[in-house]
């Protein structure tokens, strides 16, 4: 099974409407050719969704997509954002359950699974974002935190949404520290996450399904990761930022 490669760009609560173009000026510079093969996706601040939308137009390597949605199509929701909405803008993604949501702002798996769903409704491709504490880590969980996060969000999918799903593995004591796991480690758990996409879905989904890794994915140790047989991509948040560091990364996974 051939999985093109995802790069994907999380800048969290960085960046002004200011910084696009020179971002991609800058990126376009330094990354190498699109290629069959490898795929970049990028998820900026809501703010920013439409001038990355422009910016990324015409690209067919490229998508953009929102770092969360609401469950609800629309209503009285101060200050959140609908599915719909993220589509609005042309955008074709969205993550859901991302670590800093689930740690921050009160993110559940009911709410991961209800934001999942409403992605899909919107024709949005969804990317789940699981990953276990260091404590869980350390209590030798990790492995049955990731695959409870996966099965609560992602059971009773049609075969046609399991279809349009992304994984970002990202072991929360890897984010924005500087720790990465060990590509041993990385690739044990995105084969055991292949396993029960297999159960919720069927071996052929679950065999064309991307798992990115995520957590302190840099140029330097990018290749090594990305050289995994089950790890499909990268979801990068820091080095992101740097169009430098962004495109070498897209480098490493060119090859
Ligand atoms: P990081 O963030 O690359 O800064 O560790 C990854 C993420 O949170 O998606």
């Amino acid at each position: 099974m051939i999985r093109p490669l995802l790069v994907a760009a999380n800048w969290k609560m960085h960046k002004s409407s200011a910084d696009v173009s020179a971002y991609f000026d800058a990126f376009d510079r330094a990354a190498p050719a699109p290629r069959a093969g490898v795929e970049v996706a990028f998820f900026p601040p809501f703010p920013l969704l439409e001038a990355v939308v422009r910016a990324t137009r015409g690209r067919r390597h490229a998508s953009v997509g929102g770092q969360t949605c609401h469950w609800q199509a629309q209503g009285a929701f101060t200050g959140e954002v609908s599915a719909g909405m993220i589509a609005d803008t042309g955008a074709r993604r969205v993550l859901v359950g991302h670590s800093e949501r689930r740690q921050l702002f009160g993110e559940t798996d009911e709410t991961c699974a209800l934001k999942l769903r409403a992605a899909l409704a919107a024709g949005l491709e969804p990317m789940l974002c699981v990953g276990e504490t260091l404590e869980e880590r350390e209590r030798g969980s990790a492995r049955a935190v990731v695959l409870r996060q996966l099965t609560r969000a992602a059971d009773g999918l049609t075969r046609e949404e399991s279809a349009r799903l992304t994984v970002a593995y990202e072991p929360v004591w890897a984010i924005g520290t500087g720790r990465t796991a060990e590509p041993g480690d990385a690739e044990e758990m995105h084969a055991a996450i292949r396993e029960i996409l297999a159960t919720l879905s069927s071996p052929e989904t679950a065999g064309a399904t991307r798992i990115l890794y995520g957590g302190s994915v840099k140029p330097d140790n990018a290749a090594v990761l990305l050289g995994q047989p089950d790890v499909d991509g990268a979801l990068v948040g820091g080095a992101s930022l740097d169009p430098h560091g962004f495109a070498a990364i897209v480098a490493a996974a060119c090859g």
